[in-house]
């Protein structure tokens, strides 16, 4: 079944134990969404935020960096007990194998994200190391845009060359999903969904999560 990440990008940042509490009842990993105004348009929070949702997180925290340089926050994100953290190949280009291998000496799970627009193959390299892809449905920078469809295919292609050369990989997808697509996102092979307006957007998102979930 599919898991469901809920982002708290678009939580309710005056209340934010709140939303923690849902996630760590409701959802399956907690994603934390870090961005630089650099590598992405626009900045959201960082340690001033992440410290605290690390001491009352019961699901896994998986960072999503949207920085230049982001392995210069791998051992602080280790400390505070995230399980998983994606960077963007973007920001990484040639030193991805070399991330991916920083964060599993921290006992990480390494993710490998890229934009729409950054062809999928450059994701092959890294089959049989990342433990995870990040393909965004969005261009990274804000919560609350409109999924793009092309992602469909793309998550599939990357899938069928996981499955070609029998590696273990997960796919995370991320932006724009809902319940209107989330089925389709499920065909196309992604076993981990991010969702921040369609959670916490929702009158009830205990319920929004358990629609997303097919459950
Ligand atoms: C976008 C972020 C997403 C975002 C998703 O750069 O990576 O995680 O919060 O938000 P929705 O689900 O509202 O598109
Ligand atoms: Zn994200």
């Amino acid at each position: 079944m599919i898991q469901i990440a809920p982002s708290i990008l678009a939580a309710d940042f005056l209340h934010l134990e709140k939303d923690i509490e849902l996630v760590n009842r409701c959802g399956d990993v907690i994603h934390l969404d870090v961005m630089d105004g650099t590598l992405v348009p626009n900045i959201s929070f960082g340690f001033s935020v992440i410290d605290p949702v690390a001491k009352i997180a019961r699901a896994p925290m998986d960072a999503h960096l949207m920085v230049v340089h982001p392995e210069r926050w791998f051992e602080k994100l280790a400390k505070d007990g995230v399980q998983m953290c994606s960077f963007h190949w973007e920001a990484a280009g040639r030193n991805t194998a070399r991330h991916i291998r920083l964060l599993h000496d921290l006992g990480l799970k390494a993710g490998v994200a890229v934009n729409p627009d950054i062809p999928v193959s450059k994701l092959y390299p890294y089959i049989g190391q990342a433990d995870y892809f990040l393909v965004m449905s969005v261009f990274a920078g804000f919560g609350g845009q409109k999924f793009i469809y092309e992602t469909l295919d793309r998550v599939a292609a990357l899938k069928a060359e996981i499955q070609r050369r029998g590696a273990q990989a997960l796919i995370e997808v991320d932006g724009g999903v809902y319940e209107g697509n989330v089925r389709a996102v499920e065909e196309a092979g992604v076993d981990l969904v991010v969702a921040g307006s369609a959670v916490f957007g929702a009158p009830d998102p205990a319920a929004a999560i358990s629609a997303l979930r097919g459950a």
